[in-house]
């Protein structure tokens, strides 16, 4: 074949493939088998590998992935993504359309549609080519997440018609693949996604798209940001033509002349809602007629010609099977929950704290009860109420142990307080979970030691106390389960890093009483060494700023024990750092600036304050100030007649700024 046969089967290939592609994800309606399809793609690639220079922009290859990114680029919205305000009943409903027609002068009509429960991206085409995909962020400032968009099949790569548009829209991962997602990450012991929202959030802000592709989102289209030259003058006009375009739009959608049709088409959905392969939390109802949108307006955070009607969390009946007691770091005796398992806003619960026996006794709660539970905030199990009604006589009552279930030791009710506490201290539940607590990420963050594995180390009796894990051994490590050599060394370097954490992170992660990640950043600024606050009096402890007088007398007493002595002496021994690294008080904080840890140039000329002025400030905030454009530079911030530094700049598509923005980053 000449080149000019190739191209034109290049061509071929690609738009075909991209029509059955299409019919698939976005019409749902197959034209050919998965294995047709299939077949035709590779033919598609080999041409590709052999000729790159005719490979196509929107070539279905291009969804596998690209190279992965260091950080995300900032984008500006041209129109700020706002968020909606809500309708929690009929009510509620009513008020809006009273004060849409009041804005109007007449009885609007409404589109109604799912509020789908995902990620708001926007996505802007340039000519019909799909150029760049961004987060809401904030709602002027997102994060470019382009590579990502690619892989998901519904994101047309190129349009129909060859229009420069912006369109916005919700991903979201639909239920299966977010449960076929958990069951892999239960299977190899990671963290779990509390619901399908956070693993499309999740997916979207990975660096690596090659993740992103293997997570089967989906998209749907529900509005037009900006379009050039097209008259569009309804809502519903909208989505027809956006469908029209190539673009997957939600087909529930539904018009309606009056605002009883409204209030049905809501109610509606709260039974069917369970029924969809996706999660929604509620309908968004919008002005229909574009002009009369214009009309009512926007407040400040949201427009008046829209409201999200929001569904009360899902509640659901299940079983109360048993009660289980565990003992945490701190010794308090917490029971929970064990359920029949039921499927609740997206996820199966088996178990939900039940945090206290008072709780247990005000909910008057029996084994074997018929419960209704809750996700509060749609992500914590919660038991709401049992139903005493259905009871059958055969359900038992439930008490609390006199006796620690891990140590056998006698559990104390202490005055004031309503939990149960094992006060032994060398109860192995509590030492456990101690070291749960050291490793975490506020406390000495040591990746790849998690609950499975210090449980192992546990059972294994490799460590008893924290400075054990200072003095674990290659080939013990080895030995563990699931732990081949790459994992045991990068756990061995997490370890050995983590020696060198500023004093706030060890005195965080000792765990002593009433001692927050604040606290513990308060007294390692204000002591600087472990040995200076080990000698310190309550006086002087109370002396400070937010350290109240409980919280002094558990330092004082956790300093006295001599086994704590013990323990900072052969931390110390074994290398871990016990002084304060981290700025003075008063210093803003670390992560409080939008420049702390950026390198940022300045160039051309200011108007309201010197370069020299601008570097100190931006230094003070914790950012770095270097003279010349390089792949390293993470901001420029260009002044009046700018020259090659900007050119550079935007040639590494480089962060730019101008003076009035970053007058106003420094005034926060
Ligand atoms: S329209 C001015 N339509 O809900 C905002 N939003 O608070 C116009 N959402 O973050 C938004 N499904 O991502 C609209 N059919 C739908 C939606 C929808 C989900 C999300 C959206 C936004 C939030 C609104």
């Amino acid at each position: 074949m000449n080149e000019q046969d190739v191209k034109k089967e290049i061509d071929r290939l690609t738009d075909q493939l991209n029509d059955y592609a299409h019919h698939y994800y976005v019409l749902d309606k197959p034209k050919v088998s998965d294995a047709e399809y299939d077949q035709l793609l590779s033919e598609l690639v080999t041409l590709e590998e052999k000729h790159p220079n005719l490979k196509r922009d929107d070539s279905p290859s291009e969804r596998v992935g690209g190279e992965p990114l260091d950080h995300f680029k900032k984008v500006q919205h041209a129109i700020p993504m706002l968020s909606l305000s809500n309708a929690f009943n009929e009510q509620d409903l009513r008020d809006f359309h009273r004060r849409a027609e009041q804005g109007l002068g007449h009885a609007p009509t409404y589109s109604c549609e799912l509020k789908i429960d995902g990620l708001a991206v926007t996505l802007k085409y340039e000519n019909g080519r799909f150029i760049q995909g961004a987060t809401r962020g904030d709602g002027t400032i997102g994060e470019d997440i382009t590579s990502n968009l690619k892989t998901i099949a519904s994101i047309p790569l190129r349009l129909k018609e060859d229009v420069t548009i912006e369109v916005r829209g919700e991903a979201f991962m639909p239920k299966r693949s977010f449960e076929r997602l958990n069951e892999a990450k239960e299977k190899n012991g990671e963290q779990l996604f509390a619901n399908p929202r956070n693993a499309a959030a999740g997916s979207l802000r990975q660096l690596d798209p090659k993740i992103a592709a293997k997570r089967n989102l989906d998209i749907f289209i529900y509005s037009i940001g900006q379009i050039e030259g097209k008259e569009i003058e309804s809502h519903h006009e909208a989505l027809d033509y956006v469908a029209s375009l190539g673009f997957k739009t939600n087909d529930q959608h539904q018009h309606c002349e009056t605002i009883d049709e409204v209030v049905e088409y809501c109610e509606g959905w709260l039974d069917k809602r369970a029924d969809l392969p996706y999660e929604i939390d509620g309908i968004v109802i919008k002005v229909d007629s574009l002009r009369d949108q214009e009309q009512l307006g926007f407040t400040a955070k949201s427009p008046r010609w829209a409201t999200a009607f929001k569904f009360p969390a899902e509640e659901v009946v299940t079983s109360l099977l048993d009660i289980e007691l565990s003992v945490g770091r701190t010794g308090v005796v917490t029971p929970t929950a064990i359920l029949e398992p039921v499927s609740v806003a997206g996820t199966t619960v088996k178990r939900a704290s039940l945090h206290n026996e008072d709780l247990i006794r005000e909910k008057d709660l029996k084994l074997g009860d018929k419960v209704t539970i809750k996700k509060a905030g749609d992500i914590i199990p919660e038991v709401v109420n049992v139903l005493t009604e259905q009871r059958k006589g055969d359900e038992r009552d439930f008490s609390m142990p006199t006796q620690c279930p891990e140590c056998g030791s006698e559990l104390v009710r202490i005055e004031g307080e309503v939990a149960l506490r094992c006060v032994n201290p060398k109860c192995p539940a509590q030492i456990r979970e101690g070291l749960i607590h050291f490793v975490s990420r506020n406390a000495m963050n040591i990746d790849g030691l998690g609950e499975r594995v210090i449980t192992q180390l546990f059972v294994h009796e490799l460590v008893e106390d924290v400075a054990d894990l200072y003095k674990l051994k290659r080939d013990e490590l080895l030995q563990l389960e699931r732990m081949g050599e790459k994992s045991v060394d990068n756990l061995l370097n997490a370890i050995e890093a983590s020696k060198e954490n500023s004093l706030e992170k060890l005195l965080f992660g000792l765990g002593i009483r009433f001692v927050g990640a604040k606290a513990a950043k308060t007294l390692a600024q204000h002591f600087e060494t472990i040995d200076e606050l080990k000698v310190a009096n309550r006086e002087q402890l109370e002396a400070i700023d937010e350290i109240g007088e409980k919280m002094a007398d558990a330092i004082v007493t956790y300093f006295e024990k001599p086994q704590v002595a013990e323990l900072i002496g052969e931390l110390k021994g074994l290398g871990v750092n016990t002084t304060y690294k981290g700025p003075k008080p008063g210093a803003p904080e670390e992560n409080d600036s939008y420049f702390s840890g950026k390198t940022v140039v300045l160039t051309g000329t200011m108007e309201e304050m010197s370069r020299g002025e601008a570097k100190a400030e931006i230094e003070a905030l914790g950012g770095k100030v270097t003279g010349s454009v390089s792949a390293k530079t993470d901001l420029l911030i260009a002044g009046e007649k700018a020259g090659s530094k900007l050119k550079k700049a935007e040639e590494l598509e480089i962060e730019i700024w101008d003076e009035g923005r970053l007058l106003s980053e420094l005034k926060k």
